[in-house]
């Protein structure tokens, strides 16, 4: 029996705080019209106090666990893609596994830049394709601002936090993922990474001081890699699927730079609408901006069945990465009538406490005295 991975649900969440460009002005020496010109940016949402990565990976999976109809025990897997994590170890994806109650799934991290996303969705389509998943929660989360020096204008006006999660799933029906395409130039690894923090250079008062546990990035070279990557892999995975670009009826595109879509865009010769732009409203946010794209997508109504629809990234590492679907299974119905909401919201409250209930018997079983 042959397996199609199927989108059964999305979801997303951006924190409520909103940093427009006028604001940026302000803290650095920056304006509105250089940042719309050379970015498309207008604003971005900023993580606030109580906001993580794995809160906001858990709010938009929720919603994708709604969208489907689908009880958080069913769930197989659970993939985050990060470069921001709430922890160097352990894993977001092990703190949403809890958060949501997931408890029969398995949870890792994937760290490919601004590609991760379709890294992690390319994984999901792996382990539902072999047979070894059923259901997949795929989740692109950031808190790029928590990682950001907002002294620095090069960086500091890119970036924006959030998170989108899909439901990927089983079925014998045709269609879904058709086909993904991952690549990598580790030479490009110094055009965009955090220096410090990690076990080449670890957190020390003077890497604090020296602000290397920040993002450092050459904008050029990455946007001279960025406009050969992109429209490279899309005609890649486009003909790895048996298709041409004529079938496409809609490109997400990773949100780092409108000029870079444009740029694509051209070499590809396609309409504007071709292209989804949200990027004036959320500026860049790494792993999170093709899934924030394609839930607004799709709640616009612009994905409709059968539309064949190509996700296309690139990032730090140097990764760049592609995937074709075709959109369509038959949904849930989805009554929003007050009895459906109230019983998914109990089902993640009563998830919510299983796992506290688990977290406490941990904490007891390290009083006991051993041999019990
Ligand atoms: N406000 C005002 N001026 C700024 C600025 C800002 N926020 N940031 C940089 N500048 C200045 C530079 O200092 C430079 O000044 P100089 O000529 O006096 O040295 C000038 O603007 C032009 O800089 P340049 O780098 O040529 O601008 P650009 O047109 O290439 O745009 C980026 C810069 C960063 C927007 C662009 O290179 C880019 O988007 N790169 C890709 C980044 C990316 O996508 N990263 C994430 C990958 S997932």
């Amino acid at each position: 029996m042959t397996r199609h991975a199927h989108i059964a649900g999305w979801g997303m969440y951006v924190p409520q705080l909103v940093l427009t460009n006028d604001d940026l002005a302000q803290r650095v020496d920056t304006s509105d019209e250089w940042i719309r010109t050379r970015t498309g940016i207008v604003e971005r949402h900023i993580a606030g106090p109580q906001d993580t990565t794995s809160t906001m990976a858990i709010a938009a999976g929720r919603a994708a666990l709604d969208r489907a109809d689908l009880a958080p025990g069913q769930i197989d897997a659970i993939i985050v893609a990060t470069v921001s994590g709430d922890y160097v170890t352990p894993s977001t994806a092990c703190l949403v596994q809890a958060g949501l109650g997931a408890s029969s799934a398995a949870a890792f991290d994937i760290s490919a830049g601004c590609s991760g996303f379709i890294y992690a969705l390319s994984l999901a389509h792996m382990g539902i394709a072999s047979g070894q998943w059923k259901t997949v929660m795929v989740i692109g989360a950031e808190t790029l601002s928590r990682f950001t020096n907002w002294q620095d204008r090069n960086t500091c006006v890119l970036f924006g936090d959030g998170a989108g999660a899909l439901v990927v799933s089983a079925h014998e029906e045709p269609g879904g993922i058709l086909a993904t395409r991952l690549g990598a130039d580790g030479s490009g690894a110094d055009l965009l990474r955090i220096p410090a923090g990690g076990s080449r250079q670890p957190a020390s008062a003077e890497s604090v001081t020296a602000a290397q546990h920040y993002f450092q990035m050459d904008g050029s070279a990455v946007y001279r890699f960025a406009t050969r990557a992109m429209p490279a892999a899309v005609q890649e995975v486009v003909k790895a699927a048996g298709l041409t670009l004529q079938d496409v009826d809609l490109i997400i595109p990773h949100q780092a730079n409108v000029r870079i879509i444009e740029a694509a865009r051209k070499v590809l010769g396609l309409p504007e609408e071709a292209l989804f732009v949200n990027i004036e409203r959320y500026g860049n946010t790494s792993a999170a901006s093709i899934p924030i794209a394609l839930c607004e997508a799709a709640d616009d109504q612009l994905i409709n069945d059968g539309s064949h629809l190509v996700l296309v990234g690139f990032g730090a590492g140097l990764t760049w990465a592609a995937a074709i679907l075709r959109w369509g299974i038959p949904l849930p119905a989805r009554p929003q009538r007050w009895p459906y909401r109230q019983w998914q919201r109990l089902r993640f409250a009563l998830a919510g406490i299983r796992m506290r209930l688990q977290r406490l018997l941990h904490l007891l079983a390290r009083h006991l005295p051993p041999g019990n």
